[in-house]
């Protein structure tokens, strides 16, 4: 398997890097390519929500990623692109971020970097994964829309210097490719237990909205397969891996 990262198309602007990647097969059979744009007019969240893009102020990526794993391990590629992101900050600028479940990444309580994997059939019903990652990097909270600005931060705010994007792009894929060996190797209970060592659980509230209900309770761990274990208030616990999870506190 080719090196995630092999190709790295640069665009100067485009709709979404993600969306580009998912409308054309011959971005979704390469597994490993990159395109990263210095400008998105259209950038997508999670759950249908906006990205906000400030030109030239973010790294904003996606990659193809054609996974090495059995289809049930394929959700925890969601997480470990979340500890990817992490261990990157910490080896290129000796951060110490936290990850909120699924895969926000965070710093001094505000999210730095947001991801979102989206899944396209590909040949013989093996699964793609378009994983688009956007990390804010220059700026602070202030340039970015007024609905957005309390929740979030940026590296420069955090550090106080600017960012060197293109070290933190390599190690972000060097990372994804470490882990991506590892998940394959059958290392998964070891990078679920550093993932959880690395996340905002007990203490805080959240509430899980799904399609049979919402659910408030306290985060306290993950299952084996990556699903997010909530304590609810009656003393029992459940545990879901698809649905919004609202964090109240
Ligand atoms: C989220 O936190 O809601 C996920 C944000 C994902 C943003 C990235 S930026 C690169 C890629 N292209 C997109 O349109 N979205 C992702």
């Amino acid at each position: 398997m080719k090196p995630i990262g092999h190709t790295i198309i640069r665009l100067d602007e485009v709709e979404s890097t993600s969306t580009l990647m998912l409308e054309d097969s011959a971005y979704l059979e390469n597994h490993g390519l990159v395109v990263i744009a210095r400008h998105q007019t259209g950038g997508r969240g999670r759950m249908g929500r906006r990205w906000a893009s400030l030109p030239g102020g973010q790294l904003q990526f996606s990659l193809v990623l054609h996974p090495n794993l059995p289809p049930e391990e394929v959700p925890l590629l969601s997480l470990v692109s979340g500890l990817a992101v992490a261990r990157a900050l910490e080896d290129v600028l000796a951060l110490s971020p936290a990850l909120k479940w699924p895969n926000d990444v965070l710093l001094g309580g505000g999210k730095v970097c947001g991801i979102l994997v989206e899944g396209a059939p590909g040949r013989g019903g093996r699964p793609r994964l378009v994983i688009g990652i956007g990390v804010n990097c220059d700026g602070t909270p202030g340039d970015f829309p007024p609905e957005v600005r309390a929740s979030l931060t940026t590296l420069a705010h955090e550090t106080g210097a600017p960012v060197d994007k293109e070290a933190l792009l390599q190690a972000i894929l060097a990372q994804l490719n470490a882990l991506h060996e590892r998940l394959a190797a059958g290392d998964k209970a070891a990078l679920l237990a550093e993932w959880s060592r690395r996340a905002l659980l007990r203490g805080h509230r959240v509430r899980m909205n799904a399609a049979d209900g919402a659910r408030e309770g306290e985060p306290v761990g993950l299952t084996a397969e990556g699903c997010l274990i909530i304590a609810t208030d009656d003393g029992g616990q459940y545990a879901q891996l698809s649905g919004e999870l609202e964090w109240l506190r």
